[in-house]
Parts: C-alpha cells; structure tokens; sequence
C-alpha cells in the first residue's frame, strides 16, 4: 500500500514543482541537526539558513559533512523573515518569543518547543509561562490525528516525545469510547538520554547514565498535562493520567507502557479494528499486536510501532516505541511540512 515506488513517484512530483525555502532555528541542537539531515535530502525544500544562539556559530556539525554544505549563522529574525517555512528547534523560551514574531511576518512556523502545545490558558501558564501569545491557525500537530489542520496552519506545536508514542496508542481507543469511565490512565514511559537536548547535566553525564535507570518528574512534568490534553480531546472529557518518565542508559529512543482498563466485551480483535482504522492511510504507524514492540525496531526511523494486550477482565496494556529524535521531533516536523506543502507525508523521510 505505501510503496518505496510510490514514495520514490511522489518525491519526483514534489521535485517538479519550485523547491519550498525552509531555515532552521537551533540547528546545532539534536534535534535541529536531525532536521538539517533531513532536509538536505528532501527534493521539495532548500535550506536558507541554519542557526544557533550564536556562541557556537562557528561549529561544524561533522556528522553533516558531505550531506550539508552549508554555514551555521547566528540567529537572525531578518533571515529567518526570508523563509517561507521556518523551524524552532529551540528551548521553550526562545520560541516562545519567535513563533509569533514570524507568524506575523507571514511565514509559517513549525515549532519543536513546549510553548504552544497547551491550549488551556492556565495549563500552559503553568507549564510554559514564557508564552505570551498563541498565534492564530496554531495547530497541535500530531500529524496522523491532525491532517487537514495541519495542512492550513500558519504555525505547528510539535507534539512532544513521550506525547507522541503514548497519544498514538492511547487516542484511537479513547476517541472508540473503549477506556472504562472513572479509571486512571497509568502511562510508564523510558526514554533515551537525548531527549534532553545536548547540554550535559548532572542527571545526564554518561557516568550517572550507564549501568543505571530511573524515574523522574513524578506529577511534576509538562508532558503530562499534554497527553492529559490529548486524551481529552478524543473523549471530550478529562481523564486523569498518571505519567512517569524514566532515563534509561540509551542514546535515543522512546518506549511507552499504557495500562488502561477497557469497557466490557472489548477484546485484542476489537483493539485491532480500531487501530486498522484509525491507522488506514497513516504510513508511519506500524500495528504489530500481540507481538510487542521495541525500541530497536523504531531507532532511526520516522516510525511509530503499536502492540497491545488485552485479559478476560478488561485489563488493557499498550506498549509504543519511537525514536525521540525522528518521529519524536524532527521527523515528524517533516512530515508536517510535507502536510503544509500539500506532497507525500513519506516525502524526505522514507
Ligand atoms: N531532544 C529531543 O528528543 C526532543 C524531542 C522533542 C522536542 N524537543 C524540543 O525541541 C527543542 C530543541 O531540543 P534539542 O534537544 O534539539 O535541544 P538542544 O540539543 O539543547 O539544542 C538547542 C539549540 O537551540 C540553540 N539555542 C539555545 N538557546 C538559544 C537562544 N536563546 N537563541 C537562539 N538559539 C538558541 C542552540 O544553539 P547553540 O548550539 O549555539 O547553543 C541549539 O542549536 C526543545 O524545545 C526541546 O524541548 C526535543
């Protein structure tokens, strides 16, 4: 159905026509180096610029060498004006100052940040307190649940990592009506240590990481109140939903355990037919069933791999695997731009 044929036609089509002109903001960052590797490959986009704070403007990115020709220059509103699709790969606070900045200037923004995420003004106060403004046409920008508003957004909230691989798995079932009314939603989620950027911490040196594995920002993180959000825009009521991250010793990498407990009669068949549907035309999301997935099926990729258990008495556990930095961030960044540019969502990333 998604064929490396098709892809390889739809790439030629979006070729065709003149390339899109993108710049990335944070393109020394992990995620905004995922971006310039993509982007150097994709036949509908020319990168026009790529920059950083500017304290580390001179750096290389030897991982690009051969694949991206370009310089990293210091960040330039004036420059990042002359695009026509710009990228924030940058911390909260500084796209949180950009995104309306550009947005009013006409260009169109896809934003890898919290800042714009949340749509309940005290919500995001709480959690993102740099945002003063939400433009207009801002779009959360799960792109298999989102298409069409994302295809007429003037600017994307990226969906966070964890939100990503637990709102994948969690939303379709939510949005069936299939989750029993009243019960907590238990998300256990692990992440791999590039998920916090690339300033080294404490809490991320290599010799605290190794050998080791543990659990942080119990009730206390942002990602929480967003897959909160998300399950409450499929039901249309608030679900509670206890979520812990843990670090595990990886380099990248998401892996989310969601136990829920289902209406009764709801079987792993009935599960299955309604991923089936949800996913139909979603080439990025892979339904693998009772099999489960793992973390080393989706590293590297723009894929998101779904499995599912289900008892006799309604008890659910759903396991999703991402890769933070690609389906997590900067892939499906792309697959919104290919949303925006109105070509192939596969196009740059298959
Ligand atoms: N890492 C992930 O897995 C992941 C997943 C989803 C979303 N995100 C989000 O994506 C954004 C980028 O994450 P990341 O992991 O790529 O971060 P990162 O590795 O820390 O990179 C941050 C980038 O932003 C630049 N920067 C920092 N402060 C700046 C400022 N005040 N003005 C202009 N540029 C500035 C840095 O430039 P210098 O090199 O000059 O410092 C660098 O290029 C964050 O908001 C993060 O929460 C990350």
């Amino acid at each position: 159905m998604h064929s490396a044929v098709d892809a390889e036609r739809s790439s030629s089509r979006a070729a065709a026509t003149a390339p899109a002109r993108v710049a990335v903001a944070g393109a020394t960052g992990y995620t905004g180096q995922e971006l310039l590797r993509i982007l150097s490959r994709h036949p509908a986009v020319t990168v026009t610029a790529a920059m950083s704070s500017g304290t580390s403007a001179a750096r290389k990115l030897p991982a690009l060498a051969r694949l991206w020709a370009g310089d990293i220059t210091p960040l330039s509103v004036d420059s990042l004006r002359q695009a026509e699709v710009v990228f924030l790969a940058l911390p909260d606070a500084a796209a949180a100052e950009l995104g309306p900045t550009l947005v009013d200037a006409g260009v169109r923004v896809i934003d890898l940040s919290g800042a714009f995420r949340l749509t309940e003004a005290t919500a995001r106060a709480r959690w993102y307190p740099e945002t003063y403004r939400v433009p207009e046409h801002t779009v959360y920008g799960l792109t298999e649940l989102a298409r069409p508003a994302v295809a007429g957004a003037r600017l994307v909230a990226n969906p966070g990592c964890y939100p990503t691989a637990t709102l994948l798995a969690l939303s379709p079932i939510a949005a069936a009506g299939l989750l029993a009314p009243d019960v907590d939603v238990i998300v256990d989620a692990k992440s791999g240590v590039s998920g916090a950027g690339k300033t080294p911490s404490e809490r991320t040196h290599f010799s605290e990481v190794h050998g080791s594995m543990g659990a942080y920002g119990v009730f206390g993180h942002r990602h929480g109140a967003e897959i909160e959000q998300g399950v409450a825009s499929a039901t249309g009521a608030a679900t509670v939903v206890n979520f812990v991250p843990h670090l595990v010793p990886l380099d990248r990498g998401i892996l989310a355990t969601i136990y829920v407990r289902l209406t009764p009669g709801t079987t792993e068949d009935t599960l299955a037919d309604v991923f089936q549907q949800a996913y139909l035309s979603a080439p990025f999301v892979r339904l693998v069933g009772s099999t489960l997935p793992e973390i080393k099926h989706v590293a590297h990729t723009n894929f998101c791999d779904i499995g599912w258990r289900v008892d006799a008495s309604g008890r659910a556990v759903l396991v999703s695997v991402i890769d933070n930095l690609l389906k997590g961030a900067s892939g499906q960044a792309v697959q919104n731009l290919n949303v925006m540019l109105g070509i192939d969502e596969r196009t740059g990333l298959w």
